[in-house]
């Protein structure tokens, strides 16, 4: 799929991994429609990128509402522009810790189960679904037919979630699984499906992490001994939606870190 001339709905778009991607889509000549509760953050990228290569579009993505109406627009925009839909990223995302059981010995909340859940599950599935049916409508490109691509964002932690992670790691683990049957359930309209899985990149979510926290990570490190860069995470996007072959995959994208139980 090409990104030019292709408009990209991305949640999570005014921030950190979602913003690297909106940036590297209109640097390619796309258009990044910027699905995001933080308007602050959304604008100002609006504004960085020129004005008229992305747009914000208000949104919750634990608002099904909210959602169909973003949705809208961007499909709206789209057709102004004559960009056609190319693909959705959904990227919102968020990490809230719990432990399951605390030294008091007090059960994680279900609010904060419920609340990553929404936002990091059932908000990706939510957004995808109500995207997929524009997404099958529009003109297939090239000799195989595709008419677009779904990156969605998974973590290291669907593999090797940390203490304090059992609400996160379960929706991460959760949108890992979905990407093969998702895949396959989309193959006969060509559109494919990636997930990629990130260790720690440098973003808002991990901006306040504290030194220890730093320093244990760095242990946790092959190479690079870092964390990501959001742009190494849009590359790897870019690839996910450029090239056609792949589909139906989680790929990690961690210079072979593997987490520990703690930092
Ligand atoms: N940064 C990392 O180390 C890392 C690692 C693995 C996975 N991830 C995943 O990457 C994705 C992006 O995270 P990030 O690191 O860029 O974080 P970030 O905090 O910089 O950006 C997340 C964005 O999601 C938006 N958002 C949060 N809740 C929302 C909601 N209900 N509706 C709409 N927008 C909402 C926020 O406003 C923000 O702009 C998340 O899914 C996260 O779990 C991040």
């Amino acid at each position: 799929m090409k990104i030019s001339g292709r408009t990209f709905v991305v949640s999570g778009g005014a921030s950190g991994l979602g913003r690297a991607c909106v940036r590297d889509i209109c640097a390619l000549g796309g258009h990044a429609a910027i699905l995001d509760m933080n308007e602050e953050l959304g604008s100002a990228l609006v504004q960085e990128l020129g004005g008229s290569q992305a747009k914000f579009l208000p949104c919750d993505v634990t608002d099904t509402d909210s959602i169909a109406g973003a949705v809208a627009a961007a499909v709206a925009w789209a057709s102004e522009t004559g960009k056609p839909l190319g693909g959705v990223i959904p990227a919102a995302g968020v990490g809230f810790p719990g432990l399951v059981l605390d030294k008091q010995l007090r059960p994680v909340s279900l609010e904060n189960v419920d609340l990553v859940l929404r936002i990091n599950l059932r908000g990706t599935l939510d957004l995808v679904r109500q995207v997929l049916p524009h997404l099958g409508a529009v003109e297939p490109e090239g000799v195989d037919g595709e008419r677009g691509v779904v990156v969605m964002v998974a973590s290291a932690a669907a593999f090797e979630g940390q203490m304090g992670q059992v609400a996160y790691a379960a929706s991460k683990g959760a949108v890992a699984a979905m990407t093969l049957p998702m895949a396959r359930d989309l193959s006969r309209f060509g559109i494919r499906v990636v997930t990629i899985a990130p260790s720690m990149f440098e973003s808002n979510m991990t901006a306040h992490m504290s030194d220890k926290v730093r320093v244990g990570l760095k242990k946790a490190m092959e190479f690079p001994a870092r964390p990501g860069q959001p742009e190494e995470f849009a590359s790897l996007v870019r690839q996910a939606i450029e090239n056609v072959m792949l589909n139906g995959v989680v790929i990690r994208l961690d210079g072979a870190t593997r987490m520990p139980s703690k930092l």
